[in-house]
């Protein structure tokens, strides 16, 4: 009993002197990260100065809205004025998420971050409403190498990408637009990005194959290298290859993995583009080497995939380095344990049972219960 009590002294002790209210930001103990989450209903705002000597810093709203503030905030003021503020931060990479926020006010912050020497911008779980004009200064805000949106929206619909842009300096070189609720850009609004490598569409399962040649705006990613189609709702790789063609995108590494893909014995031609040496289709539940790749590739990814044989050289394009681990032909006790017969087999280990999935996977070869 006596030492129930203690217990419950030393928790109200503990209790008093750390108050229900956490500090929002959190520096690590490097110096290097911060986090500030605004969760709580009042929070301490002046808390985020504890974030002005990290490199890493991210800013979480709670999802409350921010529009209030645009009232106390002078969008319009002269950020000249913070310049050598911001100019001291040492923020390389900065996160922003879970809020409302008005577009003045995220733009606001953008041309407020032109003085800084940012390279990584995140946005996510943000709603962005409203509108503002386009900056009077072309191009005023910061000077990025990689920005990664998941899931922004955006009041102005397919408009977003031309008006976001229009804040960035030209060098952005990795794009990843993830969860997005709009890629009907308007493309002729689009202007060119001239140093941008690599575009990631990935974990936009609504997207498909129409939707990609409307998100490949024509000739405004002309140093593209890499595109990244994961869970995108791509269908087949020849329909992939009309939208690279239709957008007239030249690419080295196109990644369409984890979607599922059907082959299509009687898809048309489409030349791929020239440059094209690397191709992930794992994980994409293929039964079979689609037709139609292109001739040659030093990368052709084929794991994970529902492969009952083992691909004759006459299906597979002239490459390198071929991945096939994870397909049935190789694992024929893992195929068993698949629905797609409606033969469904417990995962025993005996040799008889790997001999008896074994028999199952050859019928399945020869399309006895397909
Ligand atoms: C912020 O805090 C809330 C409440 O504790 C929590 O639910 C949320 O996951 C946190 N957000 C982040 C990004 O850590
Ligand atoms: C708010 O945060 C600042 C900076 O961390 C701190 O100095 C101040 O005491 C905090 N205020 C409250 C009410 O907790
Ligand atoms: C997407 O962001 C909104 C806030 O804009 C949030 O309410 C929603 O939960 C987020 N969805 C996911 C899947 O995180
Ligand atoms: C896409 O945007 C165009 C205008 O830019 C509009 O005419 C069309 O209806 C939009 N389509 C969808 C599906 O939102
Ligand atoms: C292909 O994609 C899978 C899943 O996204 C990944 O694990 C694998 O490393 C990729 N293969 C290559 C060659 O990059
Ligand atoms: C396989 O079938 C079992 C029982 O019929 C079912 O519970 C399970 O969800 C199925 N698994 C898959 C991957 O379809």
């Amino acid at each position: 009993m006596e030492r129930v009590l203690g217990l419950l002294l030393l928790l109200l002790t503990l209790a008093h002197a750390f108050p229900a209210t956490p500090e929002p930001c959190e520096l690590d103990e490097d110096g290097v990260r911060c986090v500030c989450n605004f969760s709580d209903p009042q929070p301490n705002w002046s808390s985020a100065f504890l974030c002005t000597g990290a490199v890493d810093v991210e800013f979480y709203g709670g999802g409350r809205s921010l529009e209030h503030f645009l009232k106390r905030v002078d969008t319009e003021a002269d950020p000249r004025q913070y310049g050598d503020l911001v100019k001291s931060l040492p923020w390389q990479r900065l996160t922003v998420g879970d809020a409302r926020v008005p577009a003045p006010m995220l733009f606001g912050v953008l041309r407020m971050l032109g003085y800084s020497g940012l390279k990584e911008l995140t946005l996510e779980n943000l709603e962005v409403t409203g509108t503002t004009l386009p900056p009077l200064l072309e191009a005023s805000g910061p000077d990025l190498n990689t920005l990664r949106l998941r899931n922004v929206s955006w009041a102005t619909g397919g408009a977003w990408l031309a008006e976001l842009q229009q804040w960035l300096k030209p060098g952005l070189k990795v794009l990843s637009i993830a969860q997005a609720h709009s890629f009907n850009f308007s493309c002729e609004q689009v202007r060119v990005f001239p140093a941008l490598a690599t575009l990631d569409l990935s974990e936009n399962p609504e997207l498909g194959e129409k939707g990609l040649i409307s998100a490949l705006c024509p000739s405004k990613f002309p140093a593209l290298q890499v595109l990244a189609l994961r869970n995108a709702g791509m269908e087949t790789p020849s329909g992939v290859c009309s939208a690279l063609a239709a957008a007239s995108v030249q690419l080295e590494e196109l990644d369409l993995s984890h979607n599922s893909l059907r082959d299509t014995a009687s898809a048309p031609g489409c030349d791929w583009p020239s440059k094209l040496n690397s191709l992930n289709l794992s994980f994409t539940e293929l039964e079979q080497v689609p037709k139609g790749l292109p001739a040659k590739l030093s990368v052709l990814d084929l794991s994970y995939n529902r492969l009952d044989r083992k691909p004759r050289p006459d299906e597979l394009p002239k490459v390198d380095k071929l991945s096939l681990e994870g397909n049935p032909f190789l694992t024929p006790e893992a195929h068993s344990e698949e629905n797609n017969s409606g033969v469904v087999t417990a995962p025993v280990h005996s040799s008889l049972a790997v001999g008896v999935s074994g028999i199952l996977a050859v019928f399945q070869g020869a399309g006895l219960f397909a």
